[in-house]
């Protein structure tokens, strides 16, 4: 997820029991590589494999030749971005945009297999919007393109984010092709998880906006999954103890300066948990040092236990 699944973020969910992370989507033009945004989705640092990064774009022979320079720094898995419905890559006919045209789908799957050993997935939509669910028909091209394995978000790309993921064309889909298919979509707890599996029979679930700031999330689905029960959620000691680790993986990933500001957002979502957390948000955030969020943070968390202890 852009602006989400950076290195700090994906060594945590893989700590807190997911099976694979994806880097945030990198543009398929590598000329636009040089800038200090792209260099840090490039980073794979001791990350646990396999390295699996996702490039978007809307031209073939850019995005095999986008693939190949990934594999060559480390890539071990390549995904393509079919399922982005921003403006911003669908004007230039990438992500979820492409689902119109399934020739160039082809095309582009042909040229970026075809290009690299390592396997290549493809996250896509269920269709271009809700008269024209294609995800079926591109499923299927996608497997026999060579495509290893294939995301699916249950929404059209005109839905946006809006109305409910549906869980029935994934369904159709696990049943059309022999390939993986991870199910995604608004699956935001184990029991949630458990349902979309059995509904869809798909092979795994992919969490987006749910593990934000709570990457446990993994571990519980995996928990529920394997043994039918739910996990406790997490001590607040440990939420505490992951939290302040993440913002110092932030502060050194970015420098302390941009990684004070890109915390805030992190922070905000452990917050909305909290009791109080809304207040202190807004106090956090106008923080500028990297030292007094940690000082700031570990305050709260004080405070927090102290509370917490008296009502027990
Ligand atoms: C902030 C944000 C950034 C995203 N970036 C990407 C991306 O770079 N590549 C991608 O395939 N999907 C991206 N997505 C879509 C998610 O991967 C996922 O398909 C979608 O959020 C639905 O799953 P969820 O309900 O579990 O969040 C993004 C979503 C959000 C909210």
């Amino acid at each position: 997820m852009a602006g989400v699944t950076d290195l700090p973020f994906r060594h945590l969910c893989r700590r807190m029991g997911a099976g694979l992370v994806v880097a945030e989507m990198l543009t398929a033009d590598h000329r636009l590589w040089h800038t200090r945004k792209s260099q840090l989705r490039m980073v794979h640092a001791d990350e646990p494999e396999p390295r699996m990064v996702q490039i978007a774009g809307g031209d073939p022979q850019m995005l095999a030749e986008a693939a190949r320079l990934n594999a060559e720094r480390g890539a071990q898995i390549i995904d393509i971005n079919m399922g982005c419905p921003a403006k911003k890559v669908c004007n230039k006919a990438a992500g979820s945009a492409l689902l119109k045209d399934e020739a160039l789908v082809a095309d582009i799957l042909n040229a970026v297999v075809q290009a690299v050993d390592v396997p290549v997935t493809l996250k896509i939509r269920t269709g271009w919007c809700q008269d024209s669910r294609n995800g079926v028909t591109v499923a299927r091209l996608a497997e026999s393109c060579g495509i290893a394995a294939l995301a699916v978000h249950g929404r059209t790309r005109a839905d946006g984010f809006r109305g409910e993921a549906e869980y029935d064309t994934l369904a159709a889909i696990k049943a059309a092709v022999s390939i993986p298919v991870f199910a995604n979509g608004d699956i935001d707890s184990p029991a949630k998880a458990a349902a979309v599996l059995a509904h869809t029979g798909a092979d795994a679930v992919m969490i987006g906006r749910a593990a934000q700031g709570r990457p446990w999330i993994f571990r519980e689905i995996d928990h529920y999954l394997r043994e039918g029960k739910l996990l406790s959620p997490p001590p607040l000691a440990e939420v505490r103890q992951l939290l302040l680790e993440h913002l110092a993986a932030l502060h050194a990933f970015y420098g302390k300066e941009q990684g004070a500001r890109i915390a805030r957002k992190h922070v905000g979502w452990y917050l909305a948990q909290q009791p109080g957390g809304q207040n202190f948000r807004k106090e956090f955030n106008t923080i500028d040092s990297a030292e007094q969020q940690v000082e700031a943070l570990s305050k709260y968390f004080n405070h927090l236990s102290e509370i917490t202890e008296v009502a027990a």
